[in-house]
């Protein structure tokens, strides 16, 4: 690209050489040297050209010394012309990088890019299904493999991702953070696993448009220091105002119609936002015996079901003492294998 500074210098450049060229009558080859420099400049020729030619007529130089020394030595300044420009040029592409390297540029870009982590939305349509289980559970999950993870309540109405992640004392929440009263920083609470918890104390009002806004804000910010968000939400269409764009999302359904079909509509509406559903938990199996099986499920959907949780007592038992249940049942089983499986096939991407 032409910088508008290039321009000027080209500009008077080639004026400045047609008046010596007038002057003296004359035009020494020189003058095509610093013309070519100057081109170079204004259309950010690579540097590479100039150094490239100049060794190449180096080389020249050494052959052509045996056959008529006056015309080795005429090559060399030609060379030495190519190599000055070629330097000069290297110099002025480092100034202007701002003392630093392109390439190396390019791999800092592309490692902060690296570094900045996903929004995990865990939603599902009807209410009840078990969407802040999941939440805290896929939370401990994704830190015991090794990655930093913050969980976000964003059910502002009825919140209770706290007491699942056995937060005891939250003296602000999220609710103040919206409310301009406090940082984020200072709402970030301690939970297993070293999952931090930004627990949002009730506001029976719900969520208003621009605060929902105002979450968005926030949870893109946590995205800068922790590599998964995980964002609970409420049921229904309130969960809607929280989503944006390059959000993905995991919807938590039960084995039964109505839970399906509003996890269906939910996914319709959020795709419709320019979200990514990634995928479908299967929660509360073995409740009754008439339930739907997974090949319909992923068939209604269209998604694939990630993780098949059972129904079991001990989750319920684990809520009650405010422990996620992957640490209250143990890693080993069937839910607490379901939900590595799960923080494994998100940590692949
Ligand atoms: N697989 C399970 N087996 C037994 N109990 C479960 C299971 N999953 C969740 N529960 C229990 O079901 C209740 C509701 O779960 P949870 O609060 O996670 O649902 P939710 O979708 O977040 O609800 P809401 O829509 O009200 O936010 C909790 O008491 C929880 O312990
Ligand atoms: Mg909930």
């Amino acid at each position: 690209m032409v910088k508008r500074e290039h321009a000027i210098i080209g500009a008077a450049t080639v004026t400045f050489l047609g008046l010596l060229v007038i002057k003296d009558g004359e035009f020494g080859v020189e003058y095509l040297f610093l013309l070519y420099f100057f081109v170079a400049l204004f259309y950010e020729l690579d540097a590479r050209f100039a150094i490239g030619a100049g060794l190449f007529l180096l080389i020249g130089a050494a052959l052509a010394i045996q056959r008529s020394e006056a015309l080795a030595n005429q090559i060399a300044i030609y060379a030495y012309y190519l190599l000055a420009i070629g330097v000069v040029l290297e110099v002025v592409t480092y100034i202007e990088a701002g003392g630093e390297d392109e390439e190396e540029v390019e791999a800092q870009n592309r490692k902060e890019e690296k570094v900045k982590g996903r929004i995990i939305v865990v939603t599902s349509g009807k209410g009840g299904v078990g969407k802040t289980t999941i939440t805290a559970n896929l939370a401990v999950a994704l830190a015991w493999e090794g990655n930093s993870v913050v969980v976000v309540d964003g059910d502002i109405a009825m919140p209770n991702l706290d007491i699942a992640m056995g937060v005891k004392s939250a003296p602000s929440s999220l609710r103040e953070v919206i409310n301009g009263k406090v940082e984020i920083k200072n709402v970030l609470y301690d939970a297993y696993e070293g999952v931090k918890v930004v627990p949002c104390s009730p506001c029976l009002d719900g969520l208003t448009e621009r605060n929902a806004k105002k979450v968005q804000a926030i949870i893109e910010t946590l995205t800068q220091e922790f590599d998964n968000v995980l964002l609970d939400t409420p049921p229904g269409r309130e969960a809607i105002t929280l989503m944006n764009r390059g959000y993905e999302i995991i919807l938590v359904v039960n084995p039964d119609q109505a839970s399906v079909l509003d996890a269906l509509n939910m996914k319709t509406i959020v795709e419709r936002k320019g979200c990514k559903v990634l995928g479908a938990v299967l929660n509360m199996v073995g409740a009754v015996k008439k339930e739907l099986d997974i090949d319909d499920i992923e068939e209604t959907l269209g998604v694939e079901v990630f993780a098949i949780i059972p129904q079991d007592k001990k989750i319920r038992e684990a809520s009650v003492h405010e422990v996620p249940f992957f640490l209250y049942t143990g890693p080993e089983s069937k839910a607490s294998i379901e939900i590595i499986r799960l923080a494994r096939l998100l940590k692949r991407g």
